[in-house]
């Protein structure tokens, strides 16, 4: 019987990872221009982390965590996001006292979700984040959207939108609350039991309920904007202000509350407007949220901000925009061997190549001449050599560039002393 892959889940192959490697370089490339450090938190955690940080009434948590008890009847849960766990760290490792606020990290891995699966929603998925703890400058959450925005713009995304709100502070967002709690209250037997539910107790919920989207109450429902306080509404301002500076284009759209319960403050969230690309259009989301340091046992420190992508989403929007992924991963030498001794030397030959830093492949199915070189092609080899008795007498091999042709007579110590501008000249003629 064949064992399948589980449902939400896919394999990433060789000419997909290489495609991987290139956006996680340009990310690890764009965090160390902006200045934020990696940081590796465990792929599981105490499920009461979650319940916590993300909030109990949140489909995440409801809904979508992978738990399970451990051999030690620990409640444990394979991560959903990352913020909660950067935020135990922060705060189990007190990060808190360095002497260089904020602290600004970035992390890479996979996330668990039991979400129903399509395009663009996986159950494992590789999400990108970025958190930075301990400041309440608006102009480090420009600092992050900004960050966002430029992976994008670099992996070569045009038609992306940048959306954003003000969830406010906590006096704003009470004000917002008991407004909702009106506005859904006499209606509210209408509504799923989850909603019915998160009434009293996270009324702001109800807005992401995927059950009772179309409702016309949730159309009509009080927006945050109108309840910010002074203050907020300032800061929102002046995040505004910052994105001015820096030349990022947004939209103010009152309607996004994100679905995570930590949130104030700054939301956004980063969408394809790519055609092509499927229902699930939000790339990237993220927000401020003061006070969950304080929440996950911290002590009282100015707040923090982040966002996170997944690689999934980024990779289907390039494709949507048809955009090509430069990958570095190619075959400089393709060692073509002719019999016994000349094996031998193409097994050193290739070796020495390699050790000077010069990709390399030869045959391992004792193919003939012509079986070989068909495989230098496949592989998309830069060079060719064959090594029959001739070159093992004379130690003068031909090299031949493949998109030519064109051959030249060298030994094999020359190959390897000049391959650099041997390689750089056989392109140029080309060019
Ligand atoms: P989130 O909106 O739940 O926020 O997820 C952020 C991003 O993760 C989404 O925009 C999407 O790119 C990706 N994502 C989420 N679920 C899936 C899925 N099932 N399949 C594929 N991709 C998915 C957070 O996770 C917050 N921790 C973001 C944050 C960081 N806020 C502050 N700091």
């Amino acid at each position: 019987m064949i064992i399948n892959i589980p449902r939400g889940t896919k394999d990433i192959l060789p000419g997909e990872t290489e495609k991987w490697h290139a956006i996680e370089e340009l990310i690890r490339d764009t965090c160390r221009l902006f200045q934020y450090k990696e940081i590796r938190t465990p792929i599981f955690e105490h499920t009461e982390l979650f319940t916590r940080g993300v909030g109990d009434t949140t489909d995440i948590v409801q809904k979508e965590m992978y738990t399970f008890t451990d051999r030690g009847d620990r409640s444990l849960t394979l991560r959903p996001e990352g913020t909660a766990s950067v935020v135990r760290s922060y705060v189990e490792n007190k990060l808190f006292g360095l002497p260089n606020q904020p602290v600004k990290l970035y992390y890479m891995g996979p996330m668990f979700r039991y979400e129903r699966q399509q395009a663009g929603r996986f159950r494992q998925f590789f999400q990108f984040g970025v958190e930075a703890i301990g400041s309440n400058d608006p102009s480090i959450d420009a600092e992050i959207i900004a960050l966002a925005m430029n992976v994008y713009k670099k992996a070569g995304l045009k038609k992306i939108k940048l959306v954003i709100n003000s969830l406010g502070d906590t006096e704003s967002r009470i004000a917002h609350r008991n407004a909702l709690i009106d506005h859904f209250s006499p209606a509210i037997s209408q509504f799923c039991s989850d909603c019915q539910n998160r009434l009293l107790k996270n009324p702001l919920r109800i807005l992401d309920c995927k059950v009772d989207r179309e409702n016309e109450l949730m159309a009509k429902a009080p927006k945050l904007p109108d309840f910010l306080n002074a203050e907020s509404a300032a800061y929102f301002k002046k995040v505004k202000h910052y994105l001015d500076i820096l030349n990022i284009k947004y939209e103010v759209d009152p309607n996004l509350v994100r679905g995570l319960d930590y949130y104030n403050h700054t939301a956004f969230e980063i969408m394809s407007e790519g055609k092509g690309f499927g229902a699930i259009s939000t790339l990237a989301g993220g927000g401020r949220y003061n006070g969950l340091v304080e929440d996950l046992g911290g002590p009282e420190v100015p707040g923090g901000i982040g966002f996170a992508m997944s690689i999934e989403r980024l990779l289907l929007a390039l494709e949507a925009e048809g955009e090509i992924i430069e990958t570095t991963d190619s075959l400089d030498v393709y060692v073509v061997a002719m019999g016994e001794a000349a094996k031998d030397k193409a097994v050193s030959f290739v070796s020495l190549l390699r050790q000077n830093n010069i990709t390399a492949e030869m045959d391992f199915l004792d193919r003939k001449v012509k079986a070989q070189m068909k495989s230098a092609d496949r592989l998309n080899a830069k060079f060719s050599v064959v090594i029959g008795d001739n070159e093992l007498e004379s130690g003068i091999v031909s090299l031949k560039y493949l998109a030519n042709g064109k051959q030249q007579d060298l030994t094999f110590e020359k190959i390897i002393e000049d391959f650099t501008e041997i390689a750089s000249r056989a392109m140029e003629e080309l060019a």
